[in-house]
């Protein structure tokens, strides 16, 4: 965590003039060269947590990446760097990260819905592991390898009907859900035996949940392996069937503005715990998929201040040029934000405003109601922790452009994605 802000990675300082600096670079520098909105990774902070939670799980463990929260293929590199696998959602990210030279043996594939297409080609890629979502899907996954005479390796995602404290449109493990198989309803037996009845088709590796994410305490995650490890126990005892694999999935929450979310290393140690305690820490494999948490703060936005408009004394408007085509977490589900005065770190705050971006919702607030000293337009705006679920659900709404890329690290800046251009826009124009 940064000393200039807690949402700000580590290398957040500030010059002599009052300009934020990050991977020692000041920031009136990186928008002078590549103008903004534009998007700030910091390579250091990826890879220490990258670092963190690999070397917390040891051997007997892995971290499956969960691209959904950011992919790029410099990202990647990043990764393999650190020994860490990908979790992947859709035919896309599997080609991306195979184009990107991830192992096949260290991506996961997840989604509701995978098509038979996607199924087949994970198969025959013999990826990590197929994360069976529901009883159709296994039966789907059963035939396809048969036809394509492979057996697939697949972990079954169970709804363990926990509720985590965390926004309902984030939560994923509550019984309503669209998501896993219900522990519950009986379903997840029914699928164990399922599986345990085509070992020629597929080998259950074992079980995993997801519960949600932005999750700021262990509670819940105790409670998770508790629902794994019992129902593991349960199915031991009617089959003899014992999982080499267990996955509490990731959704461990981030600072945005004051969380205090707990450590990677204590969260990996907590579950850890729960094995031991379970007395299956022996042989079980832990493998965890972390997104927000590993990219989340590592990534910052800087935006342009335009115009302000003080609306009598109710609010005063401070309009920014980028918004919810770039960010639709605040706009979508009430995400809330720090605000930095990039430009004037040094100056007191005067006001209290309410960040817009330009774009034609009334809705699309960035934060509202932070206190900022006085701005002129043209002044730099920085919205911390915004590396993860920002970009890959950005838009073109308005012909809003997708922003450039930056990866700063020890005072240099590498352009990693461009910024989108008009052309590529009417690119896809027939
Ligand atoms: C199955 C699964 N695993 C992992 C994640 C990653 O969550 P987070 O980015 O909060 O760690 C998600 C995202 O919701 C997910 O759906």
């Amino acid at each position: 965590m940064g000393d200039v802000h807690p949402a700000l990675p580590e290398s957040a300082a500030i010059d002599g003039d009052g300009v934020l600096m990050l991977g020692g670079c000041r920031i009136t520098d990186l928008v002078e060269r590549f103008g903004t909105p534009l998007y700030v990774f910091d390579r250091a902070s990826i890879l220490e947590r990258l670092s963190t939670c690999v070397t917390a799980l040891g051997p007997n463990g892995s971290l499956h990446y969960a691209c959904k929260a950011y992919l790029a293929t410099w990202l990647l590199k990043l990764l393999r760097q650190a020994g860490a696998g990908i979790d992947v959602c859709s035919s896309s990210e599997l080609a991306i990260a195979i184009a990107g030279g991830i192992e096949p043996q260290h991506i996961r594939l997840h989604g509701n819905n995978k098509s038979g297409p996607l199924l087949a080609e994970a198969i025959a890629r013999c990826i990590g592991a197929i994360v069976v979502d529901g009883l159709a899907e296994l039966q789907e996954v059963i035939s396809c390898a048969r036809g394509l005479r492979l057996r697939a390796s697949i972990l079954l995602r169970l709804n363990p009907g926990i509720e985590a404290h965390t926004h309902r449109y984030l939560q994923t493990g509550i019984l309503d859900s669209k998501f896993g198989i219900p522990v519950t309803t009986g379903d997840a037996r029914l699928a164990v035996g399922n599986a345990l009845a085509a070992p020629d088709a597929v080998e259950l590796l074992g079980y995993h949940a997801h519960i949600g994410t932005q999750i700021l305490e262990l509670e819940p995650y105790e409670l998770l392996m508790q629902t794994l490890l019992s129902f593991a126990k349960e199915v031991y005892a009617e089959t003899g069937y014992t999982p080499s694999q267990l996955s509490p999935g990731g959704g461990v929450g981030i600072t945005y503005t004051d969380e205090t979310p707990p450590s990677l290393a204590s969260w990996i140690g907590a579950l850890r715990e729960q094995v031991e305690r379970a007395g299956m820490g022996g042989s079980l494999h832990l493998s965890v998929e972390l997104g927000r948490a590993i990219i989340g703060t590592a990534g910052t936005a800087i935006y342009t201040t335009g115009t302000v408009k003080r609306v009598g004394d109710i609010r005063t408007f401070v309009s920014l040029d980028g918004g919810m085509a770039d960010n639709i977490r605040p706009a979508l589900y009430g995400a809330r934000y720090a605000a930095i005065a990039g430009t004037k770190m040094h100056a007191p705050n005067t006001q209290t405003v309410t960040l817009a971006g330009p774009y034609c919702e009334s809705g699309d607030l960035l934060v509202a109601g932070v206190d900022m000293p006085n701005l002129d337009p043209g002044d730099l705006v920085v919205l911390p922790a915004a590396g993860a679920y920002c970009l890959p659900m950005s838009s073109n709404y308005n012909g809003a452009l997708r922003p450039a890329v930056v990866v700063v690290d020890n005072g240099s800046a590498a352009l990693v994605q461009r910024r989108q251009t008009l052309q590529d826009l009417l690119a896809l124009d027939v």
